[in-house]
């Protein structure tokens, strides 16, 4: 294998929403989830002629040496699976790692960071791998990040395509019909997804058959979302949206400043609107209109979002 000496190698990652189905796709339901290609994460890799890996990074206070690093840090994990997969014994190179993809909102920043690293450093060493191996080391490192992941954030910025989720299943990779507008809208509370993951396993131990039937009902609405995804049907869409948001409530992982951008959404003709993610805080998202989208954000931030953004998705045309 040929170290790309004198060049600079890239590799990026985008974020991602998810649109149906968190929580209960941990316990075996499906969930819907799309990449969000205008926010990325980047990591460039530099030759160095010493025997060490240095990461520079300003957006998530990295400067350090991989050496220094604990050995549950997710980024010299990923490091270590990557060197390994390639089969490099002694690893050379400066890494950079920018990003913006806010940390801890519920965007898939764990996990991008960890594609990108993968991509920069099979390309400096000349190599390619697919995109299940990519994957499957982005899996490993969210294992840190989230003590039990499903595997759908991992899953969605790998592949950089809608996808129709559910564990040990085949992915399915959506095309839908139409064009989507989504608001994003951060409520700026930083959330740990494993704590609130556990919160909900602690409950659901709890109250197993109250949870299930949650955990059943949003898997149901997920097959249905499928479905109108293929039938460009935008105002079913909005509403199940709601509908997911009213379980996810249920389910405890709302909290008040997501519930009131979720109604002021509503109220400036989003057509739907939920939280994404592991929810508390993060952020959360709004279907909206060419219409409405102006509406909705200006909404949002006079409801005291720290930072929003419109991505759309493109879909077949209709
Ligand atoms: O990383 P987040 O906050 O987008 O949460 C991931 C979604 C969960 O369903 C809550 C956890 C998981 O592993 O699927």
């Amino acid at each position: 294998m040929k170290q790309n000496k004198n060049k600079t190698s890239l590799g990026s990652a985008p974020g991602k929403i998810i649109l149906f189905g968190e929580h209960a796709v941990v316990y075996n339901q499906p969930a819907i989830a799309i990449p969000v290609l205008d926010i990325r994460a980047q990591a460039e890799i530099s030759p160095t002629d010493e025997a060490v890996v240095q990461i520079h990074s300003n957006d998530i206070q990295l400067n350090t040496s991989f050496d220094a690093m604990d050995k549950q840090d997710p980024i010299r994990k990923v490091i270590e699976l990557i060197l390994i997969k390639l089969s490099i014994r002694q690893p050379k190179f400066n890494l950079l790692i920018k990003s913006d993809i806010p940390v801890a909102a519920g965007l898939g920043s764990g996990a991008a960071v960890s594609v990108a690293v993968v991509k920069a450093i099979c390309k400096f060493y000349g190599h390619t791998i697919p995109l299940t191996s990519i994957n499957e080391i982005a899996y490993e490192v969210e294992k840190i990040h989230h003590g039990t992941p499903s595997g759908i954030d991992n899953t969605t910025i790998t592949y950089e395509t809608p996808i129709f989720y559910q564990k040990n299943h085949p992915v399915e990779f959506l095309m839908p019909k139409g064009t989507y507008s989504f608001v994003i809208a951060n409520t700026g509370i930083q959330i740990k997804t494993k704590d609130i993951v556990d919160a909900v396993r602690q409950r659901f131990e709890y109250e197993p058959q109250r949870y299930q039937a949650i955990f059943d009902d949003i898997g149901q609405l997920c097959f249905s979302a499928k479905q109108k995804f293929c039938e460009a049907d935008y105002h079913g869409i909005g509403e199940l949206m709601n509908e997911n948001q009213s379980l996810l409530k249920n389910m405890g992982v709302s909290s008040q400043i997501l519930e009131e951008f979720v109604g002021f959404a509503r109220d400036a003709g989003a057509l739907g609107a939920k939280l994404s993610g592991a929810g508390v805080g993060g952020n959360m998202i709004a279907l909206v209109t060419d219409e409405s989208k102006k509406k909705v954000r200006e909404a949002l931030i006079k409801a005291g979002a720290t930072h929003t953004l419109i991505t759309t998705l493109e879909g077949k045309n209709e």
